[in-house]
């Protein structure tokens, strides 16, 4: 397959489409799977098609790789080729989908980098209802609508950032054919198959028959049908099953059957095949039967993605008995039946409180598998609701899950039968038998509904220390599920019939609506520049094809947070074959200190000091054996303590007296979580040896090529100049491949010095996630003093970091973190310190935004907090303290062409903020369990490192005979356009056409010495080395000019340029001199819903008015802007990294970790670059967008907790205090605990002093 991002099935990146004939449908039959989970052994008779064989641009590009890319959604391109494949399959099924259909295909695909909206919108135009409307006006995205709306926009404003004119129609009847000889296979009867591996047997059985003698024969073979549970199991658990049986080719086992009491469906069936089969039914059905199929299909709407669904198999997921399987509750609570069968034996049984003894465990006797289920017709007086909640809606395990039935008695509103199955409330799916039990002939009504819920919450107590944590959460979800299932009936029952029960009161009734989602629209507005954007195929570090005697290396990392090492043992290891070393601190040859701040080793010799430290690797022949091999060496530990501080202050004014002075004082604590950078590119590196005096070169994904030549020519004991890092560009960085990187690159480079042969290592995704770190924590402890006016007379803020187990770049985070103390306000009496915490986690290290969106979160909290104290309008508050023109911030630098107020007004123009505002008082007043919020948010971000030096950047101009260029800078491509910014630059110095100017990577033996492409300055400063190279190339050419006007490129010039970014360099000390050249400024506005009773939320609407000078490029500022906001949307909103007490990290993939997925991003999302902006600090009056966008998403989180206001002031009988506190994320599990009702005041739960939880705050 093309990429690998996580191996687990969770991001979509290696999707590819299979193609087989159907023996049952008779007819071939296309879907998407990840290759990843795919056993090559299961592919037998089918055809694969992977995004090189639909087009590529040596040959054409299919329409769909044509469409996104001009429509600019790819950014770095990891992901691009799995969304290309999902997007393929839908159209070699459908050539017409609808919107939905194509936003549905992707909820198995994630992306990091361009925030989803023009992917969107390109496929958009292969949608039925999304391309045109004709320019009727009904479809905002309709492309004759934006090309009037561009005809008449003064200015030369635009709305669209591609032509759709130019697209290749999509032609169904030219894509390849099902293989012949594929199909000339269909009809020959399926025979056993059988593959023979180094440690694994693998049998394709062909008959039933057979399955169940080789089962009764061999009762331990495992089965295997989608292997989405079992692939899982062998690669992250380490499970190994040395006979796996493959039944999925058998005709019962694939079966669907309508019966005369429900749908029988063979175990082997595919979910996506249930999927149809029961959307068949409920269309010809009559609706009283299917209430269970509903269920059935609500549970899969929300289960992966489509390429999990095509495989995996309904007799999987009930096998598998997961604690938090979606369907199993369903089966239970509806009585679904299960045929179970061995050789000689046949039983059906229902599925109870019986099924599943204990953890992980069902019934079935070994010899015995699974052969169909059979879903009940529901009846006349049945209803039936199923519900999930998770921490995201798309492609996520639930937090809790369930079934819910009741039968009443014929013609009454009394309980005949009541049927609660839950999962993810004990190690196994379990029905509320005690409550349940208890309601048989009770009449529909609010004494029932109170009773079931003090039940259920007593039934269904978890203790403190719960596995998956989040318990009163959890506790609660039972009894709101239940409440929306009560109201559910309610309203079903008031429509059968109209004086049997108790009236739905209309203000609850939005509480029973199903989560929906309507289509994405989207508006961008920008002043139009000339285009000149460039496609390629495009390859990452992994992509280079293996070198003839290359080896693998695997790290070995520690299990504890802080010991001793005491011993390693490798002689299992050895044992493995392919073995070739095993590398430790002893076989370094130069240092073993390396880090920014020689605080770290290249591998732990006596100590570790995280979960994940690196204490040695293997080199093995094949990253198979090496993954064996680490996993073999045995390491003993003696377990040890620790915990220093450090600190840093800003300070202004005089705060005592502010304190004094002011009207009011509010004092609080703010906690923002962490974040993985979660680039789709895990972190990468080849080392070639190259056999003389010591050099080596080396492919790196890394954004830091300077630091990663140094530290490697330490650790090697030889001089930089031995040393070559070359780098074609990242699958995303974000900030996690500026220092990081080094930790892997030292020990795969000494792997090729130590076997002198080349070596690679890529880290799996759980690997990356636990060794490399990610965005500091933040705790704030803060006292603000105002006025009744809401003006800020004094503040106090102690910010604490999570720094990790090294220094790295936490300082100069934490300063970054200072400096945006203040967000965009005036304060004249200002404390900021910053403590930095050495913790035995993983370093911390660079995050887009990098310290800046922590700071300014915690103010923007203090704000909306003042704003509810004195009872004034938010943004009221907000604007009256903003800066002005002129005003010097709180580290003393004068701000200059502020353009902060501008954006404010057209954002609150355009947002239709005040109208809007009104809309959702009505809102709330209407709904009871629903509540809508509104926060429009400001940002002002510095730019430059706020280390001088690194303001510096070199560029190397190669100007041809053939009057081609060669272009070469400091800065790396990771996805951000630097590489295309940087041609259009040279093109405009030079004044030649972009297609002259190619770049063709980054290396340090072009460009020495650079700074990380970071900080967002890289287009500023590496613009600027380009700008001045052409400007000496053509005052060199000059005198060839004048002597021969009509010429052309004669010569050939190499010439390097240094730039350095002028009058830098501030002190702590004397609180004077300038951290940044300039700000960047923008204003976010955003709309959002809670569900009061899940914690749900969704994103109305966002508009956006950013400040980004004179854009180079506007389709990639764009980009940058929403991918920015996404990725903020993500830390704010959804991503949480859980931690157990003793260090270890929980959430080490995507099934665990949620980054924000299609469906994340705002319904209605607007965004506009703020016209006639120049900027006269940086290269072509532009300025620096990669970060200061990100702290934008922050609206959503103020958005929320308004909307929690509302909620939390529709319970006021709870006597709820008017300030409460939020955490950043604002998860499910926090937006429910903050909405404080009867059901939460059911659910709280002690904990103990000595309860240890499933996970701690870090
Ligand atoms: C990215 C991803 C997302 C997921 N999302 C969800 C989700 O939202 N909700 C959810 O509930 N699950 C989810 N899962 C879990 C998984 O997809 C399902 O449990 C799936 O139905 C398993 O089916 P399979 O065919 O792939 O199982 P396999 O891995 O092939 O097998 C699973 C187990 O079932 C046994 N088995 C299979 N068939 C039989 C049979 N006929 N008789 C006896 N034993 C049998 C196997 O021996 C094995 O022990 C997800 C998994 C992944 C990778
Ligand atoms: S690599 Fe296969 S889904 Fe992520
Ligand atoms: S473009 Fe999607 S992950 Fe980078």
């Amino acid at each position: 397959w093309d990429q690998l991002g996580c191996g687990e099935g969770g991001c979509g990146a290696c999707t590819v489409m299979l193609s087989k004939f159907d023996r049952l449908q008779k007819k071939i039959v296309h879907f998407s799977v990840n290759a990843c989970l795919a056993p090559i052994c299961s592919l037998h008779h089918v055809a694969v098609t992977t995004v090189e064989g639909i087009g590529s641009t040596k040959t054409r590009l299919h329409p769909v790789q044509e469409r996104i890319s001009k429509s600019h959604g790819s950014q770095c391109g990891f992901c691009t080729p799995g969304i290309v494949m999902s997007m393929y399959t839908l159209l070699r099924n459908n050539p017409e989908p609808t919107m939905e259909e194509i936003e549905n295909a992707f909820q198995g695909n994630l992306c990091r980098c361009t925030g989803y909206r023009p992917i969107l919108q390109g496929f958009r135009t292969f949608a039925k209802d999304g391309g045109c409307c004709g320019g009727t006006g009904e479809n905002p995205n309709c492309c004759m609508y934006q090309k009037e709306n561009s005809k008449v926009s003064p200015l030369n404003l635009s709305s669209s950032l591609f032509n759709s004119e130019e697209f290749l129609p999509l032609d169904p009847t030219q894509e390849p054919i099902f293989p012949p000889e594929l199909m000339r296979l269909k009809d020959e009867p399926q025979k056993q198959l059988c593959f023979q591996g180094e440690r694994v047997k693998w049998i394709q059985t062909a008959t039933l028959k057979e399955l169940l003698e080789l089962k009764a024969e061999h009762p331990d073979a495992k089965l295997v049908v989608g292997n989405t549970e079992i692939g899982i199991e062998m690669k992250f658990k380490n499970k190994l099953f040395p006979l796996i049986v493959c039944p999925a080719w058998i005709p019962e086992l694939n079966s669907v059957k309508r019966g005369p009491e429900g749908i029988s469906f063979g175990a082997a069936c595919p979910l996506s095949e249930m999927e149809k089969a029961l959307v068949a039914a409920i269309a010809e059905l009559p609706s009283y039967q299917t209430e269970v199929f509903k269920g059935v299909l609500e549970q899969l709407r929300w289960f992966a993605g489509k390429q999990v669904k095509s495989v995996a198999s309904v007799g999987g997921n009930i096998i598998n008995a997961s604690p938090i399987s979606d369907l199993n509750p369903v089966f239970m609570a509806s009585g679904s039946k299960l045929t179970l069968v061995s050789k000689g034996t046949k039983r059906t049984v229902r599925m109870d409180h019986m099924f599943f003894p204990s953890y992980r465990k069902t019934l079935l006797s070994p010899e015995e598998i699974l052969l169909s289920i059979e879903i009940p017709y529901s009846r006349k007086g049945e209803y039936f609701s199923a519900f999930k909640q998770a921490s995201r809606r798309e492609d996520d395990i639930a937090k809790v899950t369930c079934g819910m039935r009741v039968l009443f008695k014929p013609e009454s509103d009394q309980v005949q039968e009541l049927d609660i199955s839950f999962g993810g409330m004990a190690d196994k799916t379990i029905p509320a038998l005690k409550t349940t039990r208890k309601q048989q002939g009770r009449a529909w009504n609010e004494e029932l509904l109170q009773e079931v819920c003090a039940s259920l919450a007593e039934e269904l107590s978890l203790e403190p220390d719960a596995p998956g944590g989040m318990v009163e959460f959890r506790r609660t979800l039972t009894l709101s599920f239940f409440f929306k299932f009560y109201l559910t009936v309610l309203q079903k029952l008031g429509k059968d019939s109209t004086d049997k029960c108790d009236k739905l009161d209309p203000t609850y009734a939005s509480a029973t609506l199903l989560f929906q989602k309507e289509p994405p629209a989207n508006v961008q507005l920008f002043q139009e520049v000339p285009k000149g954007q460039a496609e390629d195929d495009m390859l990452f570090c992994d992509d280079i094809p293996p070198y003839s005697n290359e080896l693998y290396l695997r790290l070995v990392t520690s299990t504890k947070a802080h010991a001793r090492i005491k011993s390693i043992d490798i002689s299992e290891a050895q044992k493995v074959p392919g073995f070739i070393h095993f590398l430790s601190a002893d076989d370094i040859p130069g240092s073993n200190e390396t880090g920014l701040f020689n605080d770290e080793t290249v591998f732990a010799k006596h100590k570790v000091t995280c979960v994940g430290h690196i204490i040695g690797a293997v080199v093995t022949d094949t990253p198979e054996h090496a993954q064996r091999a680490a996993q073999a060496v045995k390491i003993e530990y003696e377990e040890l303590p620790a915990i220093i501080t450090i600190e840093l202050k800003i300070e202004k004014g005089d705060l005592k007296k502010g304190f004094a002075e002011a009207d009011n004082v509010v004092s609080g604590e703010l906690y923002i979580g962490g974040q993985e950078h979660f680039y789709l590119e895990t972190h990468c590196t080849i080392a070639v040896p190259k056999g003389e005096e010591g050099e080596m070169e080396l492919f790196v994904s890394t954004q830091n090529t300077m630091k990663t030549q140094s530290f490697v020519a330490k650790v090697l004991g030889v001089p930089d100049n031995r040393i070559v890092v070359r780098v074609k560009r990242m699958g995303g960085g974000f900030g996690g491949k500026e220092t990081r990187s080094t930790v892997l690159s030292t020990a795969v480079a000494l792997a090729a010095y130590k076997t002198g042969r080349p070596v690679r290592c890529m880290l799996d995704r759980d690997e990356d996630m636990l060794i490399t770190g990610g965005r500091h924590p933040f705790l704030a402890r803060y006292k603000v003093g105002f006025m009744k006016t809401g003006k800020i007379v004094a503040l106090e803020v102690e910010h604490y970091s999570n720094a990790g187990n090294t220094l790295d770049l936490s300082q100069s985070i934490m300063e970054r973190a200072l400096f945006h103390m203040d967000n965009c306000y005036k304060i004249p009496n200002i404390r900021g310190i910053g403590r930095l915490c050495k913790t035995n986690l993983s370093s911390n290290t660079a995050f887009r935004g990098f310290g800046g969106p922590q700071g300014m979160l915690i103010a923007e909290y203090w704000m909306s907090e003042v704003a509810l104290t004195c009872r004034l309008p938010a943004e009221e508050v907000r604007r009256l303290n903003m800066y002005k023109e002129g005003d010097l911030t709180h580290f003393n630098q004068k701000l200059e062409g502020f353009t902060l107020p501008r954006c404010w007004d057209e954002c609150l123009e355009s947002s239709k903020y005040h109208a809007r505002r009104n809309e959702i008082e009505t809102f709330n007043k209407e709904n009871c369990w629903k509540k809508r919020g509104l926060c429009i948010i400001p940002t002002k971000f510095g730019i430059s490192f706020t280390v001088p030096f690194l303001n510096q950047a070199g560029a190397l101009v190669h100007v041809y005979t053939d009057g081609s260029v060669l272009l070469t800078h400091g800065g790396t491509e990771m996805g951000q356009g630097l590489h295309t910014k940087m041609i259009q630059v040279a093109s405009k110095a030079l004044k030649i056409p972009t297609s002259k100017i190619y770049i063709s990577e980054t290396s340090t033996s072009t460009v020495p010495n650079t700074s990380p492409t970071a900080a967002s300055v890289s287009a500023d400063i590496n613009g600027q080395a380009v700008y001045e190279a052409c400007k000496t190339i053509l005052q060199r050419l000059e005198p060839f000019k004048k002597k021969n006007p009509n010429g052309s490129w004669k010569d050939w010039v190499s010439l390097y340029e240094i730039y350095l970014t002028p009058n830098l360099g501030y002190s702590f000390e004397t609180n004077s001199g300038n951290p940044f050249h300039y700000f960047s400024y923008g204003v976010a506005c955003s709309e959002v819903e809670i569900d009061c009773l899940t914690g749900d939320h969704k994103n109305i609407r966002t508009d956006i008015v950013m400040d980004v000078g004179s854009s180079l490029n506007p389709a990639i500022d764009i980009g940058q802007v929403e991918g920015a906001f996404v990725q903020g949307l993500g830390l704010f909103t959804l991503e949480e990294l859980h931690y157990s007490p003793e260090g270890t990290l929980h959430t080490r993939g995507p099934s665990t970790y949620k980054i924000p997925a299609f469906g994340n991003i705002p319904i209605d999302f607007r965004v506009s670059l703020l016209r006639d902006c120049p900027n006269k600090k940086a290269i072509y009056a532009s300025k620096a967008v990669g970060e200061p966008p990100l702290f934008l998403a922050s609206s959503i989180f103020f958005a929320i907790k308004d909307a929690i206001c509302a909620a939390r002031a529709q319970h006021a009988d709870f006597k709820m205090k008017e300030l409460f506190q939020l955490d950043s994320p604002a998860t499910p599990e926090k937006i429910r605990n903050a909405c404080v009702d009867k059901f939460t005041t059911l659910c709280v739960t002690e904990v103990s002093a000595n309860c240890k939880p499933w996970s701690i705050r870090v």
